[in-house]
């Protein structure tokens, strides 16, 4: 897991998810982008294993994507994974949610929240295997889910 620098920038920009999957996840360059806006509640990081680049991440802090306007709920999770597309299958995908429920632990943080895409190409097979519920919200046309972390 590593910071994003000018050093591994470029690398971080040339992940790629499989083209019949780039409906569901953004580009690293808009995640990127964001996470300037967001300063420090955001939390981008690239994903490398024995040398090679696998993928890209992106942590939140304190915000509630589902209601980003009202109310104190702030959240904190899964922004985006973007797992390369000659890289998925390997349990980097999972290595990416447990290093983020690592670092939420670490915060005193006691649920993970992300989002996902429903219809074709849909992750959510892989987010209620690693244990993912759930809540019956929507955030624009997307699920949410939650893991309940052992703190
Ligand atoms: C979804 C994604 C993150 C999974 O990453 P991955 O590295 O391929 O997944 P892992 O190898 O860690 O898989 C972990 C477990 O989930 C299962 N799994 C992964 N993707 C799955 C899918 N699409 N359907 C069913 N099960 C899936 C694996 O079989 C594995 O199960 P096991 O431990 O019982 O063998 C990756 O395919 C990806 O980047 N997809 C495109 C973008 C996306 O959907 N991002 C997430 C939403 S923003």
């Amino acid at each position: 897991m590593e910071v994003i620098t000018p050093e591994n920038i470029d690398e971080a920009l040339g992940v790629e998810v499989r083209a019949d999957q780039s409906h569901v996840v953004s580009p690293v360059v808009k995640s990127l982008a964001e996470a300037y806006a967001f300063g420090r509640r955001a939390w981008p990081r690239l994903i490398r294993c024995d040398g090679q680049v696998v993928g890209f991440l992106m942590a939140f802090f304190d915000f509630n994507f589902a209601r980003p306007v009202a109310g104190p709920d702030l959240r904190s999770g899964l922004w985006r994974l973007n797992i390369a597309a000659a890289h998925q299958g390997h349990g980097h995908g999972r290595f990416a949610v447990d290093a983020v429920a690592a670092e939420l632990r670490r915060r005193g943080t006691t649920r993970l929240t992300t989002t996902w895409h429903v219809g074709h190409g849909s992750p959510e097979p892989f987010y209620l295997g690693l244990g993912f519920r759930p809540t019956g919200e929507m955030s624009e046309d997307e699920r949410v889910g939650e893991l309940k972390l052992q703190v």
